[in-house]
């Protein structure tokens, strides 16, 4: 089986399980009738942990090298020139990263530090973490049978999808934002909505540039398939970005998505959700909810 979305949103209709610390549940996403995977029993009430380094074998760091050489190979024409110039920041792929340092290198950058989180973690807690500028990365590297596939977010989802384009300025202040704006929207209830916003962007955006479109989302850039999909393939839609039809439209977890948005810049995500999202919300959950794939009237398409 090729590659799909190896990752969740943070905010997904969440299964919340028995609680293993301070009395809030991590939240598991999609089916949810199994925990989260990974040792919560070390994990600080803000749910970051060390990452423990020296525990991870040789076939873990070979199964990381394996993993990043396959998808390193893969970017050039279909990752976005800021994520490109950006991995190398992640270091030589013969190890996984040591957290510590490449949050050292991420802050001289963008302010911005990488923290280490035992698997998935509350809402809250992300978005709380987001917010201070903290990105959580799971320690865990998934088995190698699942080389192809992993349900959960591993250490390479979250690292090499993520960590590059926190070096970039304009990418790093978004992502505070909607930190900030998860909160927010945890007190209104529309967590569902900013979901839709963090699946279509953060995990599976793709950029119009020069060149044409690209990728900047992790979890297109971290898939083995879904990077070429997602730029190349006929089959999806490719929708203009419009943050209300975006946080209108459901999503899959279990395949390659069937529709993309397509942003201008990082600086036209930044502004668009830069408003008050109150009345938004108030609009969105008074109008229909749009299925994945499918195209209305003021679609711009590519
Ligand atoms: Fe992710």
């Amino acid at each position: 089986m090729s590659a799909e979305s190896d990752l969740v949103a943070p905010a997904d209709t969440g299964v919340h399980q028995k609680a293993v610390n301070q009395g809030v549940a991590p939240a598991t996403y999609g089916q949810g009738d199994r925990p989260p995977r990974g040792d919560y029993a070390q994990a600080r009430t803000d749910y970051t942990c060390e990452q423990d380094w020296a525990t991870y074998s040789a076939a873990d760091h070979d199964l990381y090298r394996r993993l990043y050489e396959r998808q390193a190979a893969q970017l050039p024409g279909l990752a976005c020139d800021e994520f490109i110039a950006a991995v190398k920041h992640l270091g030589s792929p013969t190890h996984i990263p040591r957290f510590d340092a490449l949050s050292d290198a991420v802050y001289r950058a963008t302010r911005w530090e990488v923290v280490a989180v035992p698997g998935l973690i509350p809402e809250e807690a992300f978005f709380s973490l987001l917010s201070r500028r903290k990105f959580p990365v799971t320690g865990w590297i998934r088995k190698p049978e699942e080389f192809d596939y992993v349900v959960e977010p591993d250490v390479f989802h979250d690292l090499f999808g993520h960590v590059p384009l926190l070096f970039n300025p304009m990418f790093a202040d978004y992502m505070q934002a909607y930190g900030a704006g998860g909160l927010k929207a945890s007190r209104l209830e529309s967590c569902e909505y900013l979901a839709r916003l963090y699946w279509y962007t953060v995990e599976f955006g793709l950029i119009d540039t020069p060149a044409g479109l690209r990728a900047y989302g992790a979890g297109i850039l971290s898939s083995a398939g879904e990077l070429r999909h997602s730029v190349t393939s006929p089959q999806p839609r490719r929708v203009g970005f419009d943050l209300e039809r975006i946080m209108r439209t459901r999503y899959t977890i279990d395949s390659y998505q069937s529709s993309y948005f397509v942003i201008d810049s990082f600086q036209q995500l930044f502004d668009a959700t830069a408003p008050d999202f109150t009345p938004l919300y108030r609009r969105v959950a008074a109008q229909d909810e749009i299925a994945a794939g499918s195209v209305v009237a003021a679609d711009r398409l590519y």
